[in-house]
């Protein structure tokens, strides 16, 4: 008789040998909430199908055995055509020259807030950081137990005159902050647009106190109106700027391109710790290909759409939260950041609102400040359907009042007399 392995009923533990300092575990996906207010995900209507599906026919019918190299034909900064038109896209809309030689593209532009933190940043070392930020560079910045000094924002961006006290202050306890992280163009989560004034001051104060600057822009095509200051990257005299931006926000965020723009005494740092073997060929030879053709008629759409949803969203907040929901009128983008009652602690929302359907990004999630972000919250109005946003801030409104008793009558007038 043939050996028989004998089944096991209890499964290897593999939790004594995991790697000390992991961070907490994964939580299993179980499908998209009701009402999906949280992370960027974008447009499903706006997405340019058809002109993907030409491009991609049009690619791999051209030149798809290339894909049988790795890194194509083009090498470890990516595919040729897509950094030449990024190249050219850059110098267009953000002043930046460079050439395709100084861009390399990442596996979403979160694998190039890996790369950059990964040749500059070591544990014990200090940050600066707006104060309302994208949670993503936060969690990183703690992981890599990096401390971090948040920079408060007004309706430009970063403010500059805490900027210039935090640096003397970080100056007089000998602390050099590795760098300032901005996303000057169409904040995350604000939605500000930093001035050229402003901009130039940021640069003046990052050369004066010898800090680069890390400028993320992954946001600053959804401009409403399409205008856009010259990036910090192009405004710079002394090349003390990297400057990142992605894909995901502009056409779509599963296809994980992203780009970093430095020079290539820098670039040739990052490669040398991007493990990867080139980031996936496929989306960027389709990118590649539909990039120089239909981008430019692409992204006006795109932001029209959006503004349509943020001026729905907007509408649901002040007809069901009234007074009690403040917020600006972002310039682009596809969040907006909402400033609840003092007495709602929006971590403490995030859960019953789940319960009933509406996903919210908790304000402290997303700011160095905890105090500054217990009563905000971040909402992403891209990807819900117009029904489904104000459906979603109905009810939004309604467990908001169980849980903290505001807003204390909705505004709704139907509502109001039920
Ligand atoms: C400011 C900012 N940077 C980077 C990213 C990462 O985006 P991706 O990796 O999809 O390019 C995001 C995503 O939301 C973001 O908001």
């Amino acid at each position: 008789m043939a050996a028989s392995v004998i089944a096991s009923t209890t499964a290897f533990d593999f939790t004594p040998l995991l790697a000390p300092g992991l961070p907490p575990p994964a939580v299993k996906w179980n499908g998209f909430p009701k009402y999906n207010f949280v992370g960027g995900h974008n447009d499903a209507e706006q997405l340019p199908l058809e002109a993907l599906v030409k491009a991609a026919n049009d690619v791999l019918t051209r030149e798809g055995r290339t894909l049988a190299t790795y890194g194509l034909s083009s090498g470890p900064l990516g595919h040729a055509r897509l950094r030449e038109f990024l190249a050219q896209k850059l110098k267009r809309s953000a002043g930046i020259a460079c050439a395709a030689d100084e861009i390399l593209v990442t596996s979403g532009s979160l694998q190039a807030l890996d790369l950059v933190n990964g040749i500059l940043l070591k544990a014990g070392d200090t940050v600066i950081i707006e104060q309302a930020t994208y949670q993503g560079a936060l969690t990183r910045l703690a992981r890599l137990n990096v401390q971090t000094i948040g920079i408060p924002l007004d309706g430009e961006g970063m403010r500059m005159d805490a900027l210039a006290a935090s640096l003397a202050d970080l100056k007089r306890r000998g602390v050099r902050p590795k760098y300032i992280y901005t996303i000057p163009t169409v904040q995350n989560p604000t939605g500000t647009i930093m001035s050229e004034a402003r901009r130039l001051e940021l640069l003046r104060l990052a050369d004066t106190y010898g800090v680069p600057i890390f400028e993320d822009d992954c946001y600053a095509d959804l401009i409403w109106d399409g205008q856009r200051p010259p990036a910090l990257h192009a405004l710079s005299k002394n090349r003390n700027v990297i400057h990142i931006g992605s894909f995901s926000k502009s056409i779509a965020p599963a296809l994980r391109v992203g780009y970093i723009v430095a020079d290539w005494t820098l670039l040739a740092r990052m490669l040398a710790i991007k493990t990867d073997a080139g980031s996936g060929a496929l989306e960027q030879m389709v990118l590649g290909e539909f990039c120089p053709a239909y981008f430019d008629d692409h992204v006006p759409r795109l932001t029209r759409g959006l503004r349509a949803k943020l001026e729905t969203l907007m509408d649901a907040l002040n007809e069901q939260f009234g007074t009690a929901a403040e917020f600006d009128d972002p310039k682009g983008g596809i969040f907006l950041w909402v400033k609840l009652p003092d007495q709602v602690d929006t971590l403490k929302l995030f859960q019953p609102a789940l319960a009933a359907g509406v996903a919210i990004n908790p304000g402290p999630e997303w700011a160095t400040d905890k105090d500054y972000g217990k009563s905000r919250t971040r909402l992403c109005f891209a990807h819900p359907s117009h029904e489904d946003i104000r459906a979603g801030i109905a009810t939004l409104a309604e467990v908001c009042r169980r849980e903290f008793g505001v807003p204390e009558r909705i505004a709704n007038v139907e509502k109001a007399r039920v």
